[in-house]
């Protein structure tokens, strides 16, 4: 099938290359001329396993064009997907601007055969209907041939037909893993109450759901959930509200548990165990951060106040999360005593593994804070240090090398659990440094080796 993605960040470039491996002809449009240009030479603009390999061999075999030309790609998609950030507004309030221009663009070029037009973005609920309408307006706009000034008003364009449906994807991937996560989805959710919408997107997703290309082919098939479009957009403010909340309860545990000496680990092991909790989302740590927990939470929190709905328990698990990214602060506070003049290292920079995405990464927020209190800040993380984007960072030292991060060092934090810091020389590390303190922010290190090599060593609720 033919298919346009517009915008190509995290979402967008990987639906679009996964699109392009399974047989599609795909087109990812941006606004943004350096990333397209990047892109055109075969370079991913962004860190994600296994992305540039399968980009590039898409785009051999032909299946996969990039380009800035929105017109270009209208009419070559008979899917259309939006995949543009909707950050949060101070508000908490999605910023969905991103979306109604490009809903707009969509409009003003759309001439010719039936197209579905897919939400693919994170949108507040009921913006199906709205994107409808934005579209509308710019086939409005389209139709209206321009005249000179003075000659009366506009008219109707002959020729523009307007043949289409909006249909809500929500994206499940995780960042780290998203292309495993395309090919081995949960589930695929489908909002439309238009059959021939629907049928084009099970047309589309079929060799996904057939679960041929799960990591062991052959695998189960993927279940297909088809509801209308307000349920869709829910489904996904639902799913990362419920996980951001897992994670928050998890993390008030842990801090009951440092309270009563019992150990969070074994204690999500404990829970874990039972099928209806599920062992995953239960490790605790120094709070969720990313481009998309804390905005979705935000802006369902939002939703709901809109709609006169004080949504307590989603506003709990922002409060646990905002007095979890305290704590490792807290911790340095009980063994440094004092902060102003002393070195603090840390481990990771991302807000999770195996990505180089910075929004909302809780190691800004630790830099912040340990500059406000005087503290000297370095770090060191697999993909910042190597990459030598400075992604804004101000206030901290980035090292090329863990050992470097060492040297001289009060205290060391894990703000990232790398599978590469499993296995660091802890044992010289501490002798690099002024006074071998580990804060594991992530429980992620074995105490008794950290102990062993040197280490006084404090994790998170154990
Ligand atoms: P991103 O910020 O990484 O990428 C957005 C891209 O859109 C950028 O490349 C930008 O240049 C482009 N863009 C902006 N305006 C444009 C326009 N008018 N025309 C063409 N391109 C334009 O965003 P992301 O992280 O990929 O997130 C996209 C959406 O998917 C968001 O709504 C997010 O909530 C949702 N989502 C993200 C993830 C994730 O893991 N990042 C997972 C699930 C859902
Ligand atoms: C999350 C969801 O998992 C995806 O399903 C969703 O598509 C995506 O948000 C989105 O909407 O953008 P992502 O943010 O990439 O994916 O990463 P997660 O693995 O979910 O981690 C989010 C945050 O929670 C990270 O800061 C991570 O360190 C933290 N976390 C995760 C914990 O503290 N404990 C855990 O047990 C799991």
């Amino acid at each position: 099938m033919r298919v346009c993605v517009i915008g190509t960040g995290y979402v967008g470039l990987v639906t679009g290359v996964c699109l392009a491996h399974i047989g599609h002809e795909v087109m990812c449009i941006d606004i943004n001329e350096e990333k397209v240009k990047l892109m055109q030479s075969g370079q991913s603009p962004i860190f994600e396993p296994g992305l540039s390999e399968l980009m590039k061999s898409s785009m051999a075999a032909g299946h996969l064009q990039f380009s800035t030309d929105l017109k270009h790609g209208v009419e070559h998609g008979e899917i259309l997907f939006i995949a543009v950030g909707t950050p949060a507004l101070p508000t908490g309030e999605s910023d969905t601007r991103y979306v109604e221009a490009v809903a707009k663009g969509i409009g003003t070029h759309l001439n010719g055969g039936y197209k579905v037009i897919v939400n693919k973005s994170t949108v507040p609920i009921g913006s199906g209907d709205w994107v409808r309408m934005i579209v509308l307006d710019g086939v409005a706009e389209q139709q209206k041939v321009p005249v000179a000034a003075g000659q009366g008003p506009a008219l109707p364009h002959p020729e523009v037909v307007a043949d289409f449906d909006v249909v809500s994807n929500p994206e499940f991937l995780r960042e780290g893993s998203a292309i495993y996560d395309t090919f081995n989805p949960d589930r695929i959710v489908l909002g439309s109450n238009n059959p021939r919408a629907i049928a084009m997107m099970q047309e589309l997703y079929a060799p996904i759901v057939s679960g041929r290309y799960r990591e062991q082919p052959g695998g189960e098939s993927v279940p297909v959930l088809v509801t209308d479009l307000s349920s869709a957009e829910m489904v996904k403010y639902a799913a990362n509200s419920f996980l951001a909340t897992k994670i928050s309860f998890i993390n008030e545990i842990a801090n009951i548990c440092d309270r009563v000496g019992a150990d969070v680990t074994q204690v999500a092991a404990g829970i874990g165990l039972d099928s209806r909790i599920g062992k995953k989302f239960l490790q605790a740590g120094i709070g969720w951060g990313g481009s998309c927990f804390p905005k979705d939470v935000a802006a369902l929190i939002h939703t709901a106040d809109d709609y006169g709905y004080d949504a307590q328990l989603l506003k709990a698990a922002v409060d646990v999360n905002n007095r979890q990214r305290q704590l490792t602060l807290e911790k340095l506070q009980q063994v440094l005593k004092i902060l102003k003049g002393k070195t603090v290292g840390l481990l990771g920079l991302t807000f999770k593994p195996d990505t180089d995405d910075m929004r909302d990464a809780p190691s800004l927020i630790l830099i912040e804070q340990l500059n406000r209190l005087g503290a000297k800040v370095k770090a060191y993380d697999p993909i910042v240090s190597q990459s030598g984007v400075s992604h804004g960072l101000t206030g901290v030292i980035v090292e090329n090398d863990a050992m470097y991060l060492a040297d001289g060092c009060d205290a060391l934090v894990l703000v990232t659990d790398w599978a590469q810091f499993k296995e660091l020389d802890y044992a010289t590390m501490a002798q690099r440094m002024h006074s071998p303190i580990m804060i594991d922010g992530r429980n992620f290190l074995d105490r008794e080796a950290m102990i062993r090599a040197g280490f006084q060593y404090l994790g998170i609720g154990r």
